[in-house]
C-alpha cells in the first residue's frame, strides 16, 4: 500500500523550468545537438576577483557557521548599495538577512508573512517559482494576467478588482522574469497607494534589477513615499554577477518584519556559506568592469535575438527592458499552444525554449527564450527556428 505524503506537495508543481533543464542535459547525454534556451543562467563565469576571494577564505579556514543574518561586512556593504544605487535607508544589523540564494529569502519570506488561505496577488505571466512557493506555504496564489496589448502593465483597476478581505500581500518582479518588462513610476505608485490603502504587504523581487538596457531606469519600490514600512525587497547575486551556483541572496524589510523572517532563517537552513558571503563583499565592493561587460554583450544579444525573431513568420518579440529573456509571441504559427510548440521545437530542430502557459494565467500564446546563452548559438538557434517554421508553412520536413 502506498503510503501519502502532504497534500501541500501534491498541490504544488515541478519547476518547468529544471524540467527542461533536466531534458536538455538527457538528450545531450544521448548525443542530441540541443541549443538550450530554457533556463536563466548567465553563460559567463563568474569574475575571477569574486572566485579568488573565496577561495581566499576557504582557505584560510572561513568554513563555518556565520550569524544567521549573515556576516557583519556583508550586512553593510547591502546596506552601503541600498542607500548609493537605490535610495533606500536601512540598518544593516537589524534589516536585512543575507540568504542561500534569492529563491531562499523569498520562501522564507512567504513562509512568515502567509497564514494558510491568505491570498497572495501575483501580476502574471511571473516566474515558475512564485506561485508554487506560495501553495508551498499553504497560502492561496491569485493571479492578476497582464496583457500585451496594455504593455503588461499593471493597474489600480486590476489590483482592485483582484481584491479580497483575504488578500494578505502582493509580489512584484521588477524588472520581471519572462517578459523583461520594468515598472514605471506611475505604476509603483499606484502599487503603493493600494497596498496602503488595503494594508497588505509589498514583496518586491528586484534580482534583475543590474540587467537593463536603453536608458530605461531602475526604481526600487522601498524608496517610494509611504513604501518602507510595507515593503520586503528580495534581491541576489545569481544574475548580475554570474553566481548562480553560489546561492546567495538577501532580503531586506522593517526590523519588525525581519526578526520574525529571521526565525525561518535560522530554523532551515541557518546561514549563507561563510566563503560565498566573502565573495558577495567582493562582488559589491570590488572591481565592476566585468558586470558592465556582461551587460554589454546582453545588449547585443538582445538585439540579435529580438530582430531574427522578428524576421520569422508568425513570430512577433518585443524589446525587453530588463531581464535576461525574450517573450514571443508564437500564435502566428500554426502549431497549438506554447507547450505543443516548444515540445515540436526541441524534437524538430533541437532547440530548448519554455512554454508561456509555465508563467501563468496570461502567458499562453507565448514562449520564452533566455539569452543568457552566446551570439554564436542565439545565431544557429535562430536560423533552425525559422526553417523549421518555413518547412511547417510550406508543407515540407525540416531537415
Ligand atoms: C524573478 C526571479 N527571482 C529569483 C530567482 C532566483 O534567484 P537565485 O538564483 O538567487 O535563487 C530567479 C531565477 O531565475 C528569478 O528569475
Amino acid at each position: 500500500m502506498s503510503v501519502n505524503l502532504s497534500s501541500r506537495v501534491y498541490s504544488i508543481q515541478r519547476s518547468a523550468t529544471y524540467e527542461i533543464l533536466d531534458r536538455v542535459r538527457f538528450l545531450k547525454s544521448e548525443g542530441n545537438d540541443i541549443l538550450d534556451f530554457g533556463g536563466g543562467e548567465p553563460n559567463f563565469s563568474t569574475p575571477e576577483n569574486i572566485c579568488n576571494k573565496a577561495i581566499e577564505y576557504i582557505l584560510d579556514g572561513d568554513t563555518h557557521y556565520t550569524p544567521s543574518r549573515g556576516k557583519k561586512e556583508l550586512l553593510d556593504s547591502i546596506s552601503k548599495k541600498l542607500f548609493e544605487e537605490n535610495q533606500v535607508q536601512v540598518n544593516p544589523d537589524k534589516e536585512v538577512i543575507v540568504t542561500p540564494s534569492a529563491k531562499h529569502a523569498l520562501f522564507i519570506t512567504l513562509m512568515a508573512a502567509l497564514d494558510s488561505d491568505d491570498e497572495i496577488i501575483i501580476p502574471t505571466p511571473s516566474w515558475v517559482s512564485y506561485q508554487e512557493m506560495a501553495r508551498m506555504v499553504g497560502a492561496v496564489p491569485v493571479s492578476l494576467p497582464l496583457s500585451q496589448s496594455n504593455k503588461f502593465k499593471i493597474t489600480l483597476d486590476g489590483l482592485e478588482e483582484k481584491y479580497s478581505e483575504k488578500t494578505k500581500a502582493i509580489l512584484i518582479n521588477n524588472p520581471n522574469n519572462p517578459m523583461g518588462k520594468m515598472l514605471t513610476e506611475k505604476e509603483i505608485d499606484d502599487i503603493i497607494s493600494f497596498s496602503v490603502d488595503k494594508n497588505i504587504i509589498l514583496i518586491v523581487d528586484e534580482i534583475y534589477e543590474k540587467v537593463i538596457y536603453d536608458d530605461h531606469q531602475h526604481f526600487s519600490v522601498a524608496a517610494f513615499p509611504g513604501a518602507i514600512e510595507r515593503t520586503i525587497t528580495i534581491n541576489g547575486f545569481s544574475k548580475a554577477y554570474a553566481m548562480t551556483g553560489w546561492r546567495l541572496g538577501y532580503v531586506v524589510g522593517p526590523e519588525a518584519m525581519i526578526s520574525e523572517i529571521l526565525k525561518i532563517q535560522q530554523h532551515t537552513v541557518g546561514c549563507a556559506g561563510s566563503f560565498v558571503q566573502q565573495a558577495g563583499i567582493e562582488a559589491l565592493n570590488g572591481d565592476q568592469t566585468k558586470i558592465h561587460e556582461m551587460l554589454e554583450e546582453y545588449q547585443a544579444r538582445r538585439k540579435l535575438i529580438v530582430e531574427g525573431l522578428n524576421e520569422i513568420p508568425g513570430i512577433k518579440c518585443d524589446y525587453p527592458d530588463g531581464a535576461l529573456y525574450v517573450f514571443a509571441n508564437i500564435e502566428g504559427v500554426q502549431i497549438g499552444n506554447s507547450a505543443e510548440f516548444s515540445h515540436w521545437l526541441l524534437n524538430t530542430a533541437g532547440v530548448a525554449v519554455t512554454p508561456g502557459i509555465a508563467f501563468g494565467e496570461g502567458g499562453e500564446g507565448y514562449v520564452r527564450l533566455s539569452f543568457a546563452t552566446s551570439r554564436d548559438v542565439i545565431s544557429q538557434a535562430l536560423e533552425r527556428i525559422r526553417l523549421a517554421i518555413e518547412a511547417l508553412q510550406s508543407g515540407g520536413v525540416y531537415s
